[in-house]
């Protein structure tokens, strides 16, 4: 993959959306290729923009493009692709009456995450040839849940195999029973296949999100106490998943802030950044978002 991945993430409204549009429009004004994607339901880089944005990539400035994730699709065929597997892996599935198990799990916890993860594996493949993949994260909560799952999933795929190997073990005794001959040699079981298949692709998105070359999180908060309180536990639950913030944005900060000092050594060797509070209505469009300087140069990320 040539993209570096850039993912924003903070608290609700510290300005996640207007620091990765600052920056991935000065990456692209700096001649880089960059596409930028809202991952967060509620989507406003089409007003930071001021142009209407979605599911389909659009053109912003020469070398910068944007979307707007659409969650309930990847939800539907997150759902769809589940339902096909089943069909395919069991085909009694009429007589234990699994067709029923679908009706359930539309309204099963966990699902957004599910689909965010996905949009976010579509994209990575999709755009691999950019200079730059810039997520902007949803809220805090889905934003851990959906990084977290990789590593939760491999978890779980693990204890799936095992037990899947056991139910194996049991049915080649009863055939060798049956038939009285040591069991022929089976054909690689379907379910262990598809576990194999999805703990290679969580593996590898633990990886990229681990890897502090391709994969950069830029932690945006604002000084107050508040969003301080809610980036320590992004940046410790991060940590407990091996991933690193590269950089903290204090973002709307004041010249007299003597936040600065409350910020050093709380979050390892992030680097700090700092954008000043703009007076309203300046962070929108265009010709205002290119006014502002994004406190770092592309050539340091
Ligand atoms: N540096 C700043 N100065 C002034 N207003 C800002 C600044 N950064 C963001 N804002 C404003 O704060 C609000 C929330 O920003 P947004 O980027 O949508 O946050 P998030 O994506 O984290 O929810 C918006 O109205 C935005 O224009
Ligand atoms: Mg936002």
């Amino acid at each position: 993959m040539n993209a570096r991945v850039l993912f924003f993430v903070g608290k609700g409204g510290v300005g996640k959306s207007t620091n990765s549009s600052l920056f991935a429009l000065k990456l692209a004004r700096g001649g880089k290729r960059v596409l930028l994607n809202s991952i967060d339901p509620a989507h406003n880089l089409h007003d930071i923009f001021k142009i209407s944005l979605g599911p389909k990539p659009k053109q912003i400035v020469p070398g910068l493009e944007a979307m707007e994730t659409d969650l309930d699709q990847w939800v539907k065929k997150y759902l769809k692709d589940t339902q096909r597997d089943f069909r395919s892996v069991y085909k009694y599935q009429e007589a234990f009456n699994l067709h029923r198990y679908f009706k359930t799990l539309k309204y099963s916890p966990g699902l957004e995450e599910y689909a965010v993860l996905l949009a976010l594996l579509d994209t990575l493949r999709r755009f691999a040839d950019r200079d730059f993949i810039i997520f902007d994260t949803p809220p805090t909560a889905l934003t851990l849940k959906f990084l977290a799952l990789p590593d939760v999933s491999l978890l779980w795929l693990s204890e799936l195999s095992q037990f899947r190997q056991l139910i194996l073990n049991k049915d080649q005794i009863i055939t060798r029973i049956k038939q009285g001959r040591k069991g022929a040699t089976k054909e690689r079981d379907p379910i262990l296949t598809k576990i194999a298949d999805m703990v290679d692709r969580y593996r590898g998105m633990s990886d990229l999100f681990k890897d502090s070359s391709v994969t950069r999180t830029f932690l945006v908060l604002n000084p107050d106490e508040l969003s301080l309180a809610e980036s320590q536990v992004i940046w410790k639950e991060l940590a407990n998943l091996g991933m690193k913030i590269s950089y903290l944005i204090i973002n709307k900060s004041k010249p007299e802030d003597a936040f600065l000092g409350r910020v050093e050594g709380l979050f390892g060797d992030a680097r700090l950044l700092v954008l000043p509070r703009m007076a309203g209505g300046e962070l929108t469009g265009l010709k205002n978002l290119d006014s502002v300087e994004f406190p770092m140069d592309i050539e340091e990320v």
